[in-house]
């Protein structure tokens, strides 16, 4: 049996995220609060002779988009970028169970991928190992697979759940645990398209490069922090014109849509990323709570919302290490159950 070591990848929210502008390249720059939450996939990896990578995936999603198995998964391509920017032989096997939806602004595949990458350079003997890369490097690596992929290595993987970015999201400050941490996640049975929403958006280019380079290496003051996370989210409107089911959902909770529920008293509700979640903070875990209850009756009506998932859960506060897990050689995933895989099951 050889050495394999598994990592609970844990979901995203953007607390706030605020368009800065547009890239001669497409990519929008942001600047965001980034939390990491406690939902997480279960991520397995371990060496094997022969060069390449497979992947065994099982999930426990209901809804979302679908999650591709094959050479497009993130956690593979991040495991064959890996392989190839190490130069180092044989190749990995990975074993991914899936709990965070995808397309749901969670940064599922993100957290999969950063953890992969965390994963192979254990297996490689750490970072300063012959083999394995700087942290200069894997960050370089990280934003070449997705623009959320750095936060995870940046933050929960170094023990930091509450990051604020800059740039695409690659220039990060760990930032200390948020009050807010008790949380409910509205999880729609649909995605999202990132790029179609960030299209909708249709923001401005700033032509203006230098004062873009200078903003992104500036570290955010406590005022910067506060008034992104109280803000909004300018993904929000562009997502619910793209994905008309998202803005009716919304209606039906905040309780002005077609059907909507009068005085359901949930305020402050906010998309993530480019959604399709929506979610709610407080401080107090009874204000959660009710939020929850609320929201969950107001979904209890006909279709098409009956089958939105009302997740309770809270930020994550604690560091996420790798561990052994036993795998036999000749066995296509290891000998773990999914659900009580690293104590991370919401
Ligand atoms: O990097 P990621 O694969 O998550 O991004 C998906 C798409 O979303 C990009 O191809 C781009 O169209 C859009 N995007 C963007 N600006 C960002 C992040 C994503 O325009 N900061």
């Amino acid at each position: 049996m050889s050495l394999a070591l598994g990592l609970a990848a844990p979901a995203k929210l953007n607390l706030g995220l605020r368009v800065i502008g547009r890239r001669p390249d497409g990519y929008h720059e942001l600047e965001t609060v980034f939390c990491a939450v406690e939902l997480a996939d279960s991520v397995v990896a371990r060496r094997r002779e022969a060069p390449g990578v497979a992947l065994t995936m099982t999930s426990a999603v209901e809804g979302g988009l679908p999650v591709s198995g094959g050479d497009d998964n993130l956690a593979v391509r991040a495991a064959r970028a890996w392989l190839a920017a190490t130069g180092i032989g044989g190749g990995l096997d990975l074993y991914l169970h899936k709990r965070i939806p995808a397309g749901a602004g969670l940064g599922g595949g993100s957290a999969d991928a950063a953890a992969v990458l965390v994963l192979a350079q254990e297996l490689a003997g750490g970072p300063l190992a012959g083999g394995s890369l700087s942290d200069e490097r894997l960050a370089e690596l990280a934003c070449s697979l997705g623009a959320d992929v750095p936060f995870f290595l940046a933050g929960p993987f170094r023990g930091g759940g509450r990051c604020f970015a800059r740039g695409i999201g690659e220039r990060l400050w760990t930032i200390p645990p948020c009050p807010s941490s008790e949380l409910v996640l509205v999880l729609p049975p649909f995605g999202t398209s990132t790029p179609a929403v960030f299209r909708e958006l249709g923001a401005r280019l700033i032509e203006d490069a230098t004062a873009r380079k200078v903003r992104a290496s500036q570290a955010p003051t406590a005022t910067e922090i506060a008034v992104i996370e109280a803000g909004g989210n300018d993904l929000e409107e562009p997502a619910m014109r793209c994905t008309p089911e998202l803005a009716a959902l919304r209606g039906r909770i905040v309780g002005t849509g077609p059907g909507g529920v009068e005085g359901s008293g949930i305020h402050g509700i906010k998309l993530s990323g480019s959604g399709s979640t929506l979610f709610v903070a407080h401080e107090h875990a009874a204000a959660a709570d009710s939020a929850a209850r609320s929201i969950r009756a107001a979904l209890t009506m006909p279709p098409p919302f009956h089958s939105v998932r009302v997740v309770r859960t809270r930020t994550l506060e604690r560091a996420l290490v790798a561990r052994p897990v036993p795998w036999s050689s000749d066995a296509a995933s290891p000998s773990v159950s999914g659900e009580d895989f690293l104590g991370l099951s919401t």
